[in-house]
């Protein structure tokens, strides 16, 4: 890995928080490139010693960086995927190994952009990441070499965990760890309103709710107990936690996240027909 030339074909927010994650790890810089459609976010990696260049002033940016790399990140938005590998298609080695973040994007699409190409690999990373603290499901194409995927795995572990998942499962992992931080903000913000709905000022519910979180997260960590058994520690029979939770199943919250992970993977279906 550490020998490999790595190019990120858009580096926005996931792509450079993938970057900086490999030089963190030691990577050479001048292993690692990047392309962006604007000059200014080009510059930006130009001014941390990155090769880059911008679409908007080389319209061949991308072929010209990705030239070289055995390694080929993909991190535009998903509309723009079958674009750049049509305009990488003959110009990159046979060998490289071209791994695409973008959601709703089939191995079978990348692959009809790249036909020559047998190293194809589609990642789901979550935001996470840009502290380090990412979740990566990493799914192979049948032609993918072991070393391909290996090297995929190492990559998407210098931002965090990394499961190697078949592709039919990524729509389903989409929904509970790519858009999770979504689930896990939007409760947050659910709970925050709520407390001050009871009278507490905006400063004190952000105390309240933001550290009951973490700190119930560190519990989890470091006990090493189930979720379900430390919410027994908490419910007494008869008390205050138990009438919430029995209010949560009157309300069949369950029901309505596995609604909400169903709207998510129709509409992850809906992209790859595109
Ligand atoms: N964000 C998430 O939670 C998340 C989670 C999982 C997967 N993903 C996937 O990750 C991918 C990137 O998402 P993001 O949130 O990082 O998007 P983003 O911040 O908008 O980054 C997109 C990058 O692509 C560049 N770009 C645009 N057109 C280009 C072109 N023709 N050639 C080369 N670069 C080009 C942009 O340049 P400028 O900087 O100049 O605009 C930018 O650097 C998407 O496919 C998304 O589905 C995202």
């Amino acid at each position: 890995m550490e020998k490999l030339r790595v190019c990120f074909l858009g580096t926005g927010s996931m792509g450079s928080a993938v970057l900086e994650g490999l030089l963190a790890s030691g990577h050479s810089k001048v292993l690692v490139s990047a392309t962006t459609r604007s000059e200014a976010s080009a510059k930006k990696f130009r001014d941390m010693g990155i090769s880059a260049m911008a679409t908007e002033t080389v319209e061949e940016a991308n072929q010209l960086m990705a030239g070289d790399a055995d390694l080929i990140i993909l991190g535009v938005k998903p509309y723009l995927i079958s674009q750049v590998l049509e305009e990488i298609q003959g110009e990159i080695g046979k060998n490289a190994v071209i791994i695409s973040m973008a959601g709703g994007i089939t191995l079978e699409t990348m692959a009809k952009g790249v036909p020559e190409n047998p190293n194809l690999i589609r990642s789901m990373p979550n935001t996470p990441a840009l502290v380090g603290m990412g979740v990566t499901a990493v799914a192979a194409a049948s032609t993918a070499s072991q070393a391909a995927i290996d090297a995929a795995m190492e990559l998407f572990s210098k931002v965090g965990e990394t499961i190697l998942v078949e592709e039919k499962m990524i729509n389903p992992l989409s929904a509970i760890s790519g858009s999770g931080p979504g689930w896990v903000f939007y409760i947050i913000e659910q709970w925050e309103k709520i407390a001050i709905e009871q009278g507490f000022s905006q400063s004190d519910a952000k105390t309240l709710v933001r550290n009951t979180f973490w700190g119930s997260l560190e519990l989890l960590k470091t006990s090493g107990e189930e979720p379900a058994e430390l919410r027994r520690k908490v419910t007494s029979p008869k008390g205050t936690t138990e009438r919430i939770i029995e209010t949560f199943d009157g309300a069949d919250l369950k029901g309505i996240f596995s609604a909400g992970l169903a709207a998510a993977v129709r509409r992850a279906e809906e992209i790859a027909k595109g």
